[in-house]
């Protein structure tokens, strides 16, 4: 299957408008097309038609139990796939939709248990990325998405992204530049009686805690190691991982830059190809291997944004081995570390 890419250009409404609409005629059709949100590139399928939704799987090489998100362009179109949805849930719905949220609800008999991996609940976005939301009414409403990655490997924040993974596997790329934000969505469950985060993003607990009070951490998030798993499906496999083997270090940044051109150099003289993750602040300090700024300390939205890139870019080059500073900053920080220990597998060195 040849793989088209279009491009969206600013400017260019009347030509941006058919290229959407080719795209959502793919979509009404059962094909799949991938699109760009503000969190990262989606890989879109009619989430009311199962044999659609059996593609994704497909191209994705994804498990069948790991259910899909429905993403949707206005409020209406809840009620017509989720039940019992809590008045928390529309508070937080009126403060951060269209955005980086994902909500769990029990579902309505309408959405094929193809979308849902087997589930009685269903996921659901408003995104909010004028591609995405255009894409989506344009399909008749309910675009499932997961990220448009070949599963395992980081998600998508460029089309480029999209086509070196899906290539010959899927008909259309809409190309709407690099994303906003560069991490999935946050994922609130609203299945159970009080609220769960089951996977941190840019809307942190403490911003849902500012609208309806009271909502808990999935414990499997909290302590990883603990042998309870996350109740997000997607959340327990090893996952937005790099080829290179990746080691976070973690302490004062002094000892960090000791450590990490210690242990460059070490892997360099044993043959093998090293990479070192830094900051704007920090790279200078480094002397080893093939170093990058992940972005700066002062503006943590610029490291979640370049996450994915930077493990994609040292693919491309071959390293062996990646060493990188850790960001527990708070805010987004926590979300960013999520990623980075499970591209890492928990692989942390403290000095
Ligand atoms: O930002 C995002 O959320 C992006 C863009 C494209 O919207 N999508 C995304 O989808 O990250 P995906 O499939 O890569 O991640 C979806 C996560 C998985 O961990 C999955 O297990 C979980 O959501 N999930 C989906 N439906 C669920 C359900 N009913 N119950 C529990 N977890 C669910
Ligand atoms: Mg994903």
């Amino acid at each position: 299957m040849e793989t088209i890419i279009e491009t969206i250009i600013e400017g260019q409404d009347i030509q941006n408008q058919q290229k959407i609409e080719t795209a959502a005629k793919i979509l009404r059709e059962g094909g799949l097309v991938a699109f760009p949100t503000e969190t990262v590139y989606g890989l879109g399928a009619d989430a009311l038609n199962p044999a659609a939704s059996k593609k994704i799987y497909e191209a994705k090489g994804r498990p069948s139990d790991n259910p899909l998100i429905v993403h949707i362009s206005c409020m209406e179109d809840l009620d017509k796939i989720a039940v019992r949805i809590p008045a928390q849930a529309k508070k937080l719905a009126e403060h951060f939709w269209p955005g980086p949220l994902t909500m769990i609800f029990e579902k309505q008999e309408i959405v094929p248990a193809e979308t849902t991996g087997g589930l009685s609940t269903v996921a659901v976005r408003m995104p909010d990325h004028p591609v995405a939301r255009d894409l989506i009414q344009a399909a008749g409403g309910y675009i499932a998405a997961p990220s448009a990655n070949t599963s395992g490997k980081p998600s998508p924040t460029r089309a480029e992204h999209v086509a070196l993974d899906m290539d010959g596997r899927i008909p259309m790329i809409l190309d709407g530049g690099a994303v906003g934000i560069g991490l999935e969505s946050t994922i609130v469950d609203f299945s159970e009686e009080t609220p769960m985060v089951l996977r941190p993003g840019y809307i942190t607990p403490d911003m849902i805690r500012e609208v309806i009070g009271e909502v808990w951490m999935d414990p499997g998030l909290v302590e990883e190691d603990s042998g309870i798993h996350p109740k997000a499906p997607g959340m327990k496999y090893k996952h937005y991982a790099p080829k290179a083997e990746l080691i976070l270090v973690n302490g004062a940044q002094e000892k960090v830059q000791q450590a990490i051109n210690y242990l460059t150099r070490e892997a360099i003289e044993s043959g093998k190809n090293a990479g070192v993750i830094g900051t704007d602040e920090s790279c200078c300090g480094y002397h080893y291997g093939i170093i990058k700024s992940i972005g700066t300390r002062n503006d943590e939205d610029t490291i979640a944004r370049h996450l994915y890139g930077i493990l994609r870019e040292f693919d491309r080059e071959n390293v062996d081995i990646i060493y990188s500073e850790s960001f527990s900053t708070p805010r987004i920080g926590q979300a960013i570390m999520n990623r980075m220990l499970k591209a890492a597998g928990h692989q942390v060195i403290e000095v």
